[in-house]
């Protein structure tokens, strides 16, 4: 497993595997890897010749700079992780190399990216789209894997890659889930044991209210009832829980489409965010 922190080192084993042909699967992530990250690396040897993973806590999508400071960095760990699965090259580029002095471009998806983690986190999804541009620039890969948990961010990739024409292929992967149901996130370390027996309520309440939808109930109602839930499991402030389009995100106050539900709520002082796609 080849590990790689210039850009000019990367581009030229890019060049390497492209001169003989290979595809080249490439898996963008911030580290603190666990089983859902480790699916896409999975997804991306299933689908290509060679596969690159790279680790970088990128700063410029942090809306919060004490979230920033305390996201888990555990690069030794994510190297052991990675290297039973062959994968073929790790880039861990440090900040100075991905944003050198003087830099001033920025990637600005307008529409997608202005609802649910866009709406409260400003900023949140500039970063996220440039620092992805430049890590599919960067990489030259064929394919790129994204986890569905972060379905706004997969929306919005899909979008910036078609707008300037990126010759990438972006593939959505399944959300993994502890055995209780949460969805597995670098930030659930942050939760306290009594947090982390009340998260996995997020879950099941999503999935009641559109049980509830399909039953007949009306959106508001039953958002009102989830809301009700989330406060009585011991939850915190709901940054937002809404039905939206599967594709465009636009918000629905009924379900006339293929529909996605989406969460994000604080617990303790961690911000838990889901979705649901709508069977
Ligand atoms: P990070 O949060 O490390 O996630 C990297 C990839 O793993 C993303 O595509 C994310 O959706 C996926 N992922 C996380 N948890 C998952 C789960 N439980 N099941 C399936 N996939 C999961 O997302 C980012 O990093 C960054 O924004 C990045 C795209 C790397 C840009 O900095």
């Amino acid at each position: 497993m080849q590990i790689v922190r210039s850009i000019a080192e990367l581009r030229a084993v890019r060049k390497a595997w492209h001169a003989e042909g290979k595809i080249i699967g490439f898996v963008p992530t911030m580290g603190a890897l666990h089983a859902g990250h480790l699916s896409l690396v999975e997804a991306a040897k299933a689908q290509s010749d060679k596969v690159m993973v790279s680790i970088f806590v990128n700063p410029t999508q942090f809306n919060d700079p004490k979230d920033l400071e305390s996201y888990p960095r555990t690069e030794a760990t994510d190297l052991e992780k990675l290297k039973p699965l062959d994968v073929d090259l790790v880039y861990m580029p440090d900040a100075d190399e991905m944003y050198a002095a003087g830099f001033a471009t920025k990637v600005q998806v307008e529409g997608l990216a202005d609802c649910l983690c866009g709406a409260t986190r400003p900023g949140h999804f500039d970063g996220v789209a440039t620092v992805v541009t430049k890590l599919f620039l960067q990489s030259g890969a064929d394919k790129a894997f994204f986890g569905e948990k972060d379905y706004q961010q997969l929306q919005v990739i899909r979008r910036l890659v078609a707008d300037l024409n990126i010759d990438i292929d972006v593939i959505g992967c399944p959300i993994m889930r502890e055995q209780d149901g949460l969805a597995m996130s670098s930030r659930n370390v942050r939760l306290s044991d009594e947090a982390r027996a009340i998260a996995p309520a997020l879950h099941n309440i999503m999935e009641k209210c559109i049980l509830d939808v399909q039953a007949g109930k009306s959106i508001d109602e039953a958002i009102v009832e989830a809301k009700l839930r989330l406060a009585e499991a011991g939850f915190g402030q709901v940054d937002y829980f809404e039905f939206r389009d599967n594709a465009d995100l636009v918000l629905l106050d009924i379900l006339d489409r293929p529909a996605r539900l989406f969460a994000a709520v604080f617990l303790d002082n961690v911000r838990l965010i889901d979705n649901l796609e709508v069977q």
